[in-house]
């Protein structure tokens, strides 16, 4: 019988910030509006040219997770990828990883499930170290979303909310099962699917017949999302799935230590926070300064968590997400 734990964390973020006044520069939008509707103040975006992509950024977070780990890429027996700005349409990003970090033969999966990649990926290397199958697991979670946004102000209400980063975990095997990942809770809903999405191409369409409609009203190539309903569900399915963990673990509210919520916007986050009477000191947001990394703004943000030193042996850790498809679920962890 074993459990998982996390052993080394890292992250990566490109150098280029965006703050709002940037943005207001090319696009109608306001520092005042978006800070009272998100939190958020800049953004990384990769600088054109600066070598950065989606799976390079992973490979720079990983090094440093592998690092700390203390490891070397050539024990890592399996690789997992949460994106959902992948390099390539495919193959996924994570056999980029393999080569890049040269573990021959290493088996990579990519994990294709919105803002709940790194939960849904935490959620799989437990599994997989549980069952004995693979040792040392690497969990990325990594976007390169800036050059993918409509940065006009028709794409006003997504754009200034999405910025690009990469943050790493080691998962490894321990005997002790006290420790590490005591559980995990996944959802999905793709009633909702649309409403929060990027539709096109797509197999019902590719690319030959929009190039042939040349509709310049077609913005099916930009992501979606219907903000206010988004924003009712989250709050409602974060609540849920974290009160999932909780009953499970029998801990309360109280005892976490740590609740990292996927950093789609400080207003959610800090719902969630009032819902459970949790203080400034249980919740960990940085949403202010990277926005909304998707996939990698669990790992990002538990990385700079346990810089600060808010997370060490004992703490109890909470990860929950929401996202896209919709998507949602927790993983509570005994450090
Ligand atoms: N700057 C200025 N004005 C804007 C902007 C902008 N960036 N974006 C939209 N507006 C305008 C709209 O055009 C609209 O103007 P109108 O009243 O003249 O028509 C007005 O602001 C209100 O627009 P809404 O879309 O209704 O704004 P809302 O208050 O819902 O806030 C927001 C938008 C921030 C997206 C909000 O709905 C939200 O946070 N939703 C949650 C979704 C979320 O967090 N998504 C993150 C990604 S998903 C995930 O990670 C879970």
């Amino acid at each position: 019988m074993f459990n998982s734990k996390i052993i080394g964390l890292g992250k990566y973020l490109p150098e280029n910030i965006v703050t709002n006044a940037d943005l207001e520069k090319i696009m109608e939008t306001s520092d005042a509006w978006i800070q009272e509707r998100t939190g958020i103040e800049e953004r990384r975006h990769i600088a054109k040219g600066d070598g950065n992509s989606t799976s390079m950024m992973g490979v720079k977070a990983a090094r440093i997770a592998i690092e700390r780990a203390g490891l070397v890429p050539q024990d890592i027996d399996f690789i997992l990828f949460a994106t959902l700005s992948p390099d390539y349409y495919f193959p996924g990003s994570g056999v980029l990883v393999q080569e890049a970090l040269e573990i021959p033969d290493c088996p990579a999966m990519d994990i294709r499930m919105q803002c709940s990649g790194f939960v849904y990926a935490v959620a799989t290397a437990d599994q997989f170290i549980k069952t004995g199958m693979y040792k040392n697991v690497l969990v990325i979670g990594s976007e390169y979303h800036s050059g993918g946004l409509d940065m006009t102000t028709r794409g006003r209400n997504i754009s200034v909310i999405f910025g690009d980063g990469a943050g790493a975990v080691v998962m490894t095997r321990t005997e002790n099962l006290s420790e590490g990942v005591l559980s995990s809770h996944l959802h999905s809903q793709g009633k909702y699917a649309e409403e929060l999405s990027l539709i096109g191409p797509n197999t019902g369409r590719w690319v030959p017949e929009i190039m042939e409609a040349n509709d310049p009203e077609d913005i099916s190539y930009y992501p979606y999302m219907n903000g206010q309903f988004v924003f009712k569900n989250a709050v409602v399915r974060f609540a849920e799935v974290i009160k999932e963990g909780l009953e499970k673990t029998s801990w309360s509210a109280d005892q976490i230590d740590l609740l990292i919520p996927h950093q789609a916007n400080l207003r959610i986050a800090q719902f969630v926070q009032k819902k459970f009477g949790l203080s400034d000191d249980q919740v960990y947001n940085n949403i202010q300064r990277y926005g909304n990394t998707t996939a990698a703004s669990i790992p990002i943000a538990l990385t700079e968590a346990w810089e600060e030193g808010k997370v060490e042996q004992g703490t109890k850790v909470v990860l929950a997400a929401f996202g896209s498809g919709f998507t949602w679920g927790s993983v509570m962890i005994q450090w």
